[in-house]
């Protein structure tokens, strides 16, 4: 079985005020990996069974950790694993954690694409998300970044407090002094558990308005079009050749194991996501136990669906034949979103149109399968 395997790394320098990814501000290094090395062990049989294909280093701020951490997990999956011949191995990295040496010592060991939290490009904006660099720091690691390696990632967020058109020109002068070979473009999501909520709803932090921060988007998009990135996910951008391949697992909803505290997997039909406090997932592990917080064992119809949640979100789409089940509901969307959502060569996806219109579209797709309208 091909395998995908995530890793979380869940310690950070200091608390960003959007994020709500489960990490803590601390040094505990020693005792995290050790159950992480635990964890692997537990996974025995699958990983006995499985050629691991792509490793994904996310966080938290995995460049925070000692690159010999890293090293461990990677020699231990190679050990255990069935076959280990990644083609991709990613790590996350942040600008102010991120150092030449590192970035060597990360090359030795075997990791081959660097995805960088750039976020935004400019000093208010950074400052009003608690990101711990400025722009002036944030050009010199992206640099070092691109000097040192050839697939590399910059994450950004659009609709951060401060937001202007201004600061989004900045944000495109960066990419152009700066080119990488990948762009991730979110949109601010803003969870009730975060400090940005709080300080929303306490009125000392206003977000952009909707309408403009859209309009950036799009015009983003186009930016990143005119420079030769293919949209080939909602959110992610690549130059020829440079998708992520790790990230194709989950869109394409193949198997892949999550690895530590919060972190989700998918085998077979089987999902799981781990306990997402470090204490509750250290204590399972000293105990022999996997660290589940949550099973699910999902019939054929929810493996379908997911399938297709995930699958509309890439440009190729999804395969009829992996989801016939589903094959009554799939046209009575269509036939109500005839210009984004397209059927060509056996495969079912959203237009460059549709993509934009996603959200509207996927839960219209949920609502009639909980009504039952196959
Ligand atoms: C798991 S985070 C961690 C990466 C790394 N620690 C950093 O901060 O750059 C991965 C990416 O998710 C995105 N992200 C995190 N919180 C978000 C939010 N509330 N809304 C939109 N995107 C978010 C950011 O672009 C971030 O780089
Ligand atoms: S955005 Fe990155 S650095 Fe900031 S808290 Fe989340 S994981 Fe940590």
């Amino acid at each position: 079985m091909k395998l995908a395997v995530y890793v979380h790394v869940p310690f950070c320098k200091s608390k960003c005020v959007y994020c709500d990814f489960y990490s803590v501000v601390s040094e505990k290094f020693d005792e995290y990996f050790s159950h992480l090395l635990r964890e692997i062990d537990l996974y025995e049989e699958v990983l006995s069974e499985s050629e691991i294909k792509t490793v994904y280093f996310g966080g938290g701020t995995p460049s925070v950790v000692p690159p010999s951490f890293l090293k461990m997990v990677l020699e231990k999956l190679e050990r255990v694993s069935r076959g280990f011949t990644p083609d991709e191995i990613t790590i996350e990295v942040n600008p102010e954690s991120v150092e030449t040496e590192k970035l060597k010592i990360y090359k030795q060991i075997g990791i081959n694409r660097i995805s960088l939290g750039v976020q935004a490009c400019d000093d208010t904006v950074l400052k009003n998300a608690g990101r711990l660099y400025k722009e002036e720091t944030l050009k010199k690691k992206a640099k070092i970044v691109l000097e040192q390696f050839e697939n590399v990632n910059f994450d950004f967020i659009l609709g951060l407090p401060g937001e202007t058109d201004i600061t989004l020109k900045k944000d495109f002068r960066f990419l152009e002094e700066f080119p990488p070979q990948h762009v991730s473009l979110y949109l601010l999501e803003v969870d009730e558990r975060t400090r940005l909520f709080d300080l929303i709803q306490k009125g000392l932090v206003e977000l952009p308005e909707e309408d403009d921060v859209e309009r950036r988007h799009d015009l983003f998009v186009e930016f990143l079009k005119e420079r030769g990135f293919l949209r080939y996910e909602i959110s992610n951008f690549a130059k020829p050749g440079k998708k992520s391949l790790h990230n194709l697992f989950y869109w394409r909803n193949e198997n892949y194991l999550g690895l530590g505290v919060s972190a989700g997997g998918h085998i077979g039909r089987f999902r799981y996501v781990n306990a997402s406090d470090l204490k509750e997932y250290e204590e399972k592990i000293t105990k022999g136990e996997l660290p589940y917080e949550y099973v699910h064992e999902n019939t054929e119809e929810e493996e379908a669906l997911e399938t297709v949640f995930m699958g509309l979100r890439i440009k190729e789409g999804v395969e009829l034949n992996r989801v016939k089940i589903l094959l009554p509901l799939l046209e009575k969307l269509q036939k109500k979103y005839p210009c984004y959502l397209k059927v060509k060569n056996g495969k079912i996806f959203l237009s460059e149109d549709g993509m934009n219109f996603s959200k509207k579209i996927l839960s219209d797709l949920i609502e009639w399968y909980r009504e039952g309208g196959r």
